[in-house]
Parts: C-alpha cells; sequence; structure tokens
C-alpha cells in the first residue's frame, strides 16, 4: 500500500511520542495475562501492529508464563539450571509471534526502537524469545499472500486488532472482510481480540477534543490534538501536531485525518456472528467487566470460532 492511500499516516516516532506505552501497557497486561494463562497460546498475529509495543507485552508474557508454569521462582535456578533451559528452548521452538502492518516507516521503526536491541535477560538464551518476534509489512487486503510468501502457516491461537485498527480500514465492507479474514487465519479453539472505541454519538460528542497533551524530547516541544466528528457511516479523527523549539517558536506542524467506519455495538455484533464467529464477549476499557455503551470510551472484543 502506498504511503498516500494509508488511511492513517502518522510518523511513526511521534505516534510513540503520543502514546504513553508504559501507562497504557500497564492497564492493559492485566487483561492480557489473564487471557495467556487461561488458554493454550503459541501462535499470535498482531494485525496493523503499528510501534509493535503489544507484540513485546506478548513475547514478554509468555516468558513469564514459562517460568511460572514449570514453578521457576528465583533468577538463580533460571540461570544455572540447564534442564530449565533446555525446556525454555523447546517451548520457544512452537512459538510464533507475527506482526503485520503496511506502514513500511513503522515496521522498521519497531525493528529498530522497540523490538531491536532488547537485552534485558541475563542469560542469553532467554533473549531469544525476542527473536520469535517477526514484523513484516501487508495489510488485511494481501494478509494471506503475505504469510504464503514469508512461508508463515497460518492458523493462529491469537489474532489482535488493537487500538482502532479496524475501524480504520473506513468501510463496513472492509471491515466485513477483514472479519471474515481474522475467522479464516482463527484455530478452532483460538481467540481473536479487538480493541476500538466506542462510537455511540453521545460518547463520541461528549469527548470530542481530546486534552491537549504536551511532550518534551531534546529540545523540542510537541502539541498533540485530537478531534473527532461522528458521522453516522465514518467518523473523522483529526490529528493535529504542533513542532515548537526551545524558544517556543514553531518549527513544524503536521495535520492529518483518518476516516473512521463508526462501528456501533450493534453493528459490530450483526458484522461478527455474520462472518461466522460463535462467541463474542464485549468487554469495557481495562477488560475487566462487561461492556457498558453509555459509559466506556473504548471496548475489547473477544471472538470465537
Ligand atoms: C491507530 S494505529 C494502531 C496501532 C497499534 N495496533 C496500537 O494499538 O497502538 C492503526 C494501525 O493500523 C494500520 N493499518 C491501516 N490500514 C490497515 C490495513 N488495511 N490493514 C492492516 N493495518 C492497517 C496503520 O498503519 C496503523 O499502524
Amino acid at each position: 500500500m502506498k504511503k498516500k492511500d494509508l488511511n492513517f499516516n502518522y510518523d511513526p516516532e511521534l505516534y510513540d511520542l503520543q502514546v504513553n506505552w508504559q501507562t497504557r501497557l500497564s492497564k492493559e497486561k492485566e487483561f492480557f495475562k489473564n487471557i495467556f494463562l487461561k488458554r493454550d497460546i503459541k501462535t499470535i498475529i498482531d494485525i496493523g501492529c503499528g510501534t509493535a509495543h503489544h507484540l513485546k507485552l506478548f513475547a514478554e508474557i509468555l516468558y513469564d508464563k514459562f517460568f511460572l508454569l514449570n514453578n521457576v521462582l528465583s533468577e538463580c535456578e533460571k540461570i544455572n539450571n540447564d534442564k530449565i533451559k533446555k525446556n525454555f528452548l523447546d517451548y520457544l521452538s512452537n512459538i510464533k509471534i507475527i506482526g503485520i502492518d503496511p506502514s513500511q516507516e513503522a515496521i522498521t521503526y519497531a525493528k529498530e526502537k522497540v523490538i531491536g536491541n532488547i537485552l534485558s535477560y541475563e542469560d542469553v538464551s532467554y533473549d531469544k524469545i525476542y527473536n520469535k518476534i517477526i514484523l513484516k509489512v501487508g495489510s488485511f487486503e494481501n494478509l494471506e499472500s503475505i504469510l504464503l510468501k514469508n512461508s508463515i502457516n497460518t492458523g493462529f491461537d491469537l489474532i489482535t486488532c488493537l487500538g482502532n485498527t479496524l475501524p480504520i480500514l473506513g468501510t463496513r465492507r472492509k471491515v466485513k472482510i477483514a472479519l471474515k479474514t481474522i475467522r479464516k487465519l482463527l484455530n478452532k479453539a483460538g481467540v481473536a481480540i479487538l480493541q476500538f472505541l466506542n462510537f455511540e454519538p453521545k460518547i463520541i460528542e461528549k469527548e470530542r477534543f481530546y486534552k491537549p497533551k504536551i511532550v518534551k524530547k531534546d529540545d523540542a516541544k510537541y502539541i498533540f490534538l485530537k478531534h473527532f466528528e461522528y458521522g453516522k457511516l465514518k467518523t473523522r479523527v483529526d490529528f493535529l501536531i504542533i513542532q515548537m523549539d526551545r524558544n517556543d517558536d514553531v518549527v513544524n506542524f503536521y495535520n492529518n485525518s483518518s476516516f473512521l467506519c463508526t462501528l456501533r455495538k450493534n453493528l459490530f455484533l450483526k458484522m461478527a456472528y455474520n462472518s461466522g464467529f460463535k462467541n463474542v464477549r464485549l468487554l469495557g476499557v481495562g477488560g475487566d467487566r462487561d461492556f457498558n455503551k453509555n459509559t466506556d470510551l473504548s471496548l475489547f472484543a473477544l471472538l470465537e470460532r
């Protein structure tokens, strides 16, 4: 997909400045951890992975899960016990963590800045969990051929599509095709997790202007503004970024808009069931209770075949 054709055209470095990943993932980690602990998840694909922070989180959860299940409580045991190391490498051999995004810039940035050069474990055998993360340029439109071309077997235990990637596809038709693709790629006992805005008009209206966010980096200051304009079929979101130098002079001004498919609860449920999913559960913002369309700003949808 050409850069000009992307419905979401955001510089990955600025995206990562705008999202406070530490805060976001600390809120989402418990939810994902519970999913991984309850299920046998070895193969994962995150579609529209952006800068790939969720894939890094999934690798870390899989890492922690191994030691929890094997009752390994001390760092010392991890490093010195050869049997545990061997079992860990066996465990790794079945793991596959794939990230797909149409933005070449996002994939390059993710490889270099987010996944690359992570050396957080004392023993090199444990760093291998990060080698399991494979990032490819691709989109819903060419997903199956990208997987085939890269000899990645389809059939995933967990498919994620997070942070509004689904509505960013823009039209109902594209969302329907995406849901069918997800269903096709999902293993029988697998789960798909989608995260997107609550498109109830009164919620969008209420949250129309996000509080401006100011972030300092090196000598620059960035002001991030987000504005929503509800539409029955498409909701417009404007991203404005003002970059200032140390004297507060404006040196850059970015203005991007995306058109989101207005995916209200009942429409989404209808589409999900029509795509062949048998079980669909909607959870509120933190994923720890049922979704309430009158109060939640966003939701997690859990879909099973
Ligand atoms: C708002 S970002 C979300 C990124 C990340 N998943 C997150 O939760 O922060 C939406 C992502 O969807 C990607 N995207 C846009 N069109 C797509 C398509 N047709 N197929 C797959 N991903 C797409 C964009 O490149 C972008 O990285």
